[in-house]
C-alpha cells in the first residue's frame, strides 16, 4: 500500500492515530482532557499529566482500560518531565504526538502594576516549560520522536494576538508561545511538524472569571454566538496532529468563534 493509500485508509476508519502514542500535558480536566479523549478515540494511547494525582486518576478512569496513563507533576519541573519521557519510553518505546497544553495565569490586572515574580513564573511555565517539553522529546534517545515524524501542538491563546486588558502578561507569554511554535517548526522540519492552536474563551475552570454569570453577553460579540468547548479545541488539535495536516507546519490556528476578526479580545 502506498503511503497516501494507507493514510486514506486510516482516515476513513476515523482512527488517525492508530498505533501512535500521544502525550498531553495538563490533561486532568478542561482543554487537555478534551484533547486526550479525542486522540484516544482516534486510536492513540494517551499519557496525561497534571499536578494533582487524584484528579488525574479520575480522568484516567474515564478512558477505556489500558488506553490512558497518568503521571503527576509540575510541568516546569525537569525531574517530572524526565520521569514522563522515561516512562513513555519504557511502556511504549515511542512518542508520536506532543501536546503542550499547560498554561497558567495567576495574576489579573494592568501590566503597569504586575508583580514581577508572578510575571517570571508565567514565563517559566508557559514559555520555558513549553520549550523544555519539546527539547526533551526531541533529544530523548528511546522515543524516536524525529523518526516517527513527531508532531507538536502547543496551546497558545488569542490573548497573544491582540491586547486583552487584565490578562496582558499572560497574553505576552502566549505571543511568545506562538512565536516559539514558528521558530521550532523552521528548525525541526522536515522531520517534525510544530503548530499551535490559539483559542478565545473556552468554558473551563481556567476561564470562569471571563464568562461566569455573563456568558450570553460575552458570547454575543462572537460571530459563532457561543463560547468554545474543550471539544472545539480538541478537533483543531487532532487535525494539526494528524496526517491530514502533513503539509501544515509553523502555523497558529485561531479557534475563536470569529471573535478576533469581529474586533473583540480574549
Ligand atoms: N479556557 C480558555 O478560555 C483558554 C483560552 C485560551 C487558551 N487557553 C489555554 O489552554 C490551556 C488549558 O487551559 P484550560 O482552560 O483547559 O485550563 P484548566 O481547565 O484549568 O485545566 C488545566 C490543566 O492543567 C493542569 N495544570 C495546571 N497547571 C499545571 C502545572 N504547572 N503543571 C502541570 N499541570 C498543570 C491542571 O491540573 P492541576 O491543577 O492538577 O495541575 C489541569 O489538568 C492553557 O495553556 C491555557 O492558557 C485556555
Amino acid at each position: 500500500m502506498t503511503e497516501q493509500a494507507s493514510r486514506d485508509a486510516q482516515n476513513h476508519l476515523g482512527k488517525r492515530f492508530s498505533g501512535q502514542v500521544a502525550l498531553i500535558t495538563g490533561a486532568s480536566r478542561g482543554i487537555g482532557l478534551g484533547i486526550a479523549k479525542r486522540l484516544q478515540a482516534e486510536g492513540a494511547a494517551v499519557v496525561l499529566t497534571a499536578r494533582k494525582p487524584e484528579a488525574l486518576a479520575e480522568a484516567v478512569a474515564q478512558f477505556p482500560d489500558g488506553t490512558a496513563l497518568a503521571i503527576a507533576g509540575k510541568s516546569d519541573n525537569p525531574e517530572h518531565r524526565a520521569e514522563v519521557f522515561d516512562t513513555i519510553a519504557e511502556k511504549f518505546g515511542r512518542l508520536d504526538v506532543l501536546v503542550t497544553n499547560v498554561g497558567i495565569n495567576p495574576v489579573y490586572g494592568p501590566l503597569i502594576d504586575i508583580d514581577l515574580d508572578a510575571a517570571r513564573k508565567i514565563l517559566d511555565v508557559n514559555v520555558i516549560g513549553t520549550l523544555a517539553w519539546v527539547q526533551e522529546a526531541v533529544h530523548h534517545e528511546k522515543l524516536g520522536f524525529r523518526e516517527n515524524k513527531g508532531r507538536v501542538v502547543s496551546i497558545s491563546s488569542v490573548a497573544g494576538q491582540v491586547p486583552s486588558p487584565g490578562i496582558s502578561f499572560y497574553g505576552i507569554s502566549k505571543a511568545a508561545v506562538s512565536h516559539l511554535t514558528k521558530s521550532l517548526a523552521v528548525e525541526l522540519g522536515p522531520d517534525i511538524r510544530v503548530n499551535a492552536v490559539a483559542p478565545a474563551v473556552v468554558k473551563t475552570n481556567f476561564a470562569t472569571a471571563l464568562y461566569e454569570g455573563k456568558e450570553e453577553e460575552v458570547a454575543s460579540v462572537y460571530p459563532a454566538k457561543r463560547l468554545g468547548t474543550p471539544e472545539d479545541i480538541a478537533g483543531a488539535v487532532a487535525y494539526l496532529a494528524s496526517s491530514d495536516a502533513d503539509w501544515i507546519t509553523a502555523q497558529v490556528l485561531t479557534a475563536d468563534g470569529g471573535v478576533i476578526t469581529a474586533g473583540g479580545n480574549a
